[in-house]
C-alpha cells in the first residue's frame, strides 16, 4: 500500500486536484490518499472541496488579507514540514505552478521524500511572466521525481531540460476531467444576476483577471476596453467574477463600477462558474485554467497576457494573445462581435489538453512506478474532437460521458 499525501491550497489547484484524489480514493488497496491543504486561498479553495466532497487531513490556514509571496512561502513551508514529518508519506503529490506547489515540493526534497508534479513541463521561458509561477514551475520540476505532462509538448520541454524519458507520464490535464464532472447541458443557476441573463438573446463576455505581472495600470487598460465595447453593443453584457485580491478588487470597482450590463459578482463556485462558461458567447481572461477548460467548450478565449505556457490552444486558433493594451484588447474583441466567421473559426470545438481520463492515468503512472502494475498506462494522445454535443443555449457543452453527472463526485 502506497501513502500518498496530495498538497494543494489555491483553487485551480484544488479543482485539478480533485479528479487526482478521487481516482486514488478508488484504488483503496492500492493506496492510501491523504489531503494536506496550505489554504493559500480560503473561501476560493473551501468550495472546490465541498463540491468535490475533500476533506483534507491538514488544513494549514495560511491565508492572510493581503499576503506577499515571502507571507506564503514561509507560512507553508513550515506548516508542511510539521505536516509531512507527522505523516511520513511515500510521495507527495503537487499540482502545477503556485507558491504552495514550490514550498511542498521543497518540504519534501528536505525531508528526502519523492515528489510527483502533475501538470509539469508547461513553460513560456521567460523568468517573469507568468510572475512568480513560471519560476514555481521550474523549480518544482527540478525537485520532482516524477513528472505527469499534459501535453507531448509539456514532456517534450521536460525532456529539453534533462529530465529523463522514464519519469514523464504524458496523461491528458486534470482540468478536462474536473469539466466532464461538472458541465450539464440542464444546469439552472441559482445567481439572481446569472438567472437574468438571456444567454439566447444576449451575448455575454466572461472576463476574469488576477495575474500578478497585470497588477496596476495594464488592468487598467483592459478594463478601459471593456468599458468602451459594453457602451457600443447594446446587446453585450459583462459577467465578471472578481477574485477576492483586494489588489484587483479595486481597480475593478473603480473603473467598471456602475456601468449598465456590468455584473461585477463574487467569485463564482467552480459549478456554476465551469457551467457558465459553457454558455457565454466569449472569454476574456489572464487565467491559465481557463485557457484550457473553454477551447474544450468550444468557446474563443482572448487572453490578456504577452505569453503564455499553454500554446497548444493558440496553435489550434482557438485562443489569441492580446496582451493589456486597450486598443488591441478592444480591436480583438470588436473583431469576434462583428465578424461571425471569425468568431466561428475560433470557436470550433478543438480541445488539446484531455480526454477526461487524465486522473487515471496519474494513478496508473503512479501504481507502474512503485511496482504495483506491470505496465504503465496508455499516454494521452491529443487532439481530441467530436466530444460535445450543442447544448439548449446553442453553446457546446462538454461531454457525451460527462453530461448529467453532479457535484461531489467526479466518478464516471
Ligand atoms: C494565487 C497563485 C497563482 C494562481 C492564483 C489562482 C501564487 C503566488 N499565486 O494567486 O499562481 O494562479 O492563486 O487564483 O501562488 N483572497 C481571499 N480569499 C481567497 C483567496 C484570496 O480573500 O479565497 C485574497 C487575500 O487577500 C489574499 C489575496 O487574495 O491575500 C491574494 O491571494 P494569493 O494566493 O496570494 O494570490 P492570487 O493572486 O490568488
Ligand atoms: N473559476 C471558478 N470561479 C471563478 C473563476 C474561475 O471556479 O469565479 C475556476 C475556473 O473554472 C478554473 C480555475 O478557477 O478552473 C482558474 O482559476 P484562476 O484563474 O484563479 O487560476 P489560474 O488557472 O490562472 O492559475
Amino acid at each position: 500500500m502506497l501513502k500518498v499525501l496530495v498538497v494543494f491550497g489555491t483553487r485551480p489547484e484544488a479543482i485539478k486536484m480533485a479528479p487526482v484524489v478521487k481516482a486514488l480514493e478508488r484504488e483503496r488497496e492500492r493506496f492510501l490518499c491523504r489531503v494536506a491543504v496550505t489554504a493559500q486561498h480560503r473561501e476560493m479553495l473551501d468550495q472546490v472541496l465541498e463540491l468535490f466532497d475533500i476533506r483534507p487531513a491538514y488544513d494549514l490556514d495560511i491565508m492572510r488579507a493581503g499576503q506577499t509571496l515571502f507571507d506564503i512561502t514561509e507560512r507553508a513551508l513550515s506548516g508542511l514540514r510539521r505536516v509531512l514529518e507527522a505523516e511520513a508519506p511515500d510521495l507527495v503529490l503537487v499540482h502545477g505552478d503556485t507558491t504552495t506547489t514550490f514550498a511542498a515540493a521543497l518540504a519534501a526534497f528536505y525531508l528526502q521524500i519523492p515528489v510527483g508534479h502533475v501538470e509539469a513541463g508547461l513553460r513560456t521561458r521567460n523568468k517573469y511572466a507568468p510572475f512568480p509561477e513560471e519560476m514555481n514551475r521550474h523549480l518544482t520540476a527540478v525537485l520532482a521525481d516524477l513528472h505527469f505532462a499534459p501535453t507531448p509538448r509539456a514532456r517534450t520541454n521536460l525532456l529539453t531540460e534533462g529530465v529523463p524519458a522514464e519519469r514523464i507520464f504524458v496523461t491528458g490535464n486534470t482540468v478536462i476531467d474536473a469539466l466532464q464532472a461538472t458541465v450539464r447541458p440542464d444546469f439552472a443557476f441559482t445567481d439572481p444576476v446569472l438567472r437574468a441573463v438571456d444567454f439566447a438573446s444576449q451575448r455575454v463576455l466572461l472576463v476574469t483577471t488576477h495575474r500578478r505581472e497585470n497588477w496596476g495600470a495594464p488592468l487598467r487598460e483592459v478594463y478601459r476596453a471593456l468599458r468602451e465595447v459594453v457602451l457600443a453593443y447594446p446587446d453585450v453584457v459583462v459577467v465578471f467574477p472578481v477574485h477576492r485580491n483586494p489588489v484587483v478588487r479595486d481597480v475593478v470597482l473603480a473603473e467598471l463600477g456602475g456601468l449598465p450590463r456590468v455584473h461585477l459578482i463574487e467569485p463564482l463556485d467552480y459549478l456554476p462558474f465551469a457551467n457558465l462558461m459553457a454558455r457565454c458567447h466569449l472569454v476574456l481572461t489572464d487565467s491559465g485554467g481557463l485557457q484550457e477548460e473553454a477551447p474544450a467548450l468550444g468557446k474563443p478565449v482572448l487572453v490578456l497576457r504577452e505569453t503564455t505556457e499553454r500554446p497548444e490552444a493558440l496553435e489550434a486558433g482557438t485562443v489569441e494573445l492580446v496582451g493589456t493594451a486597450r486598443e488591441r484588447v478592444l480591436a480583438a474583441t470588436r473583431r469576434l462581435l462583428d465578424d461571425p466567421a471569425a468568431y466561428r473559426r475560433m470557436a470550433e470545438a478543438v480541445n488539446p489538453y484531455g480526454d477526461g481520463r487524465a486522473a487515471a492515468r496519474v494513478v496508473a503512472a503512479l501504481a507502474y512506478r512503485f511496482g504495483l502494475a506491470a505496465e504503465p498506462p496508455e499516454e494521452f494522445v491529443p487532439p481530441c474532437a467530436g466530444n460535445y454535443f450543442t447544448g439548449p443555449a446553442g453553446g457546446k457543452i462538454f461531454s457525451e460521458s460527462g453530461a448529467g453527472i453532479g457535484p461531489g463526485s467526479v466518478e464516471h
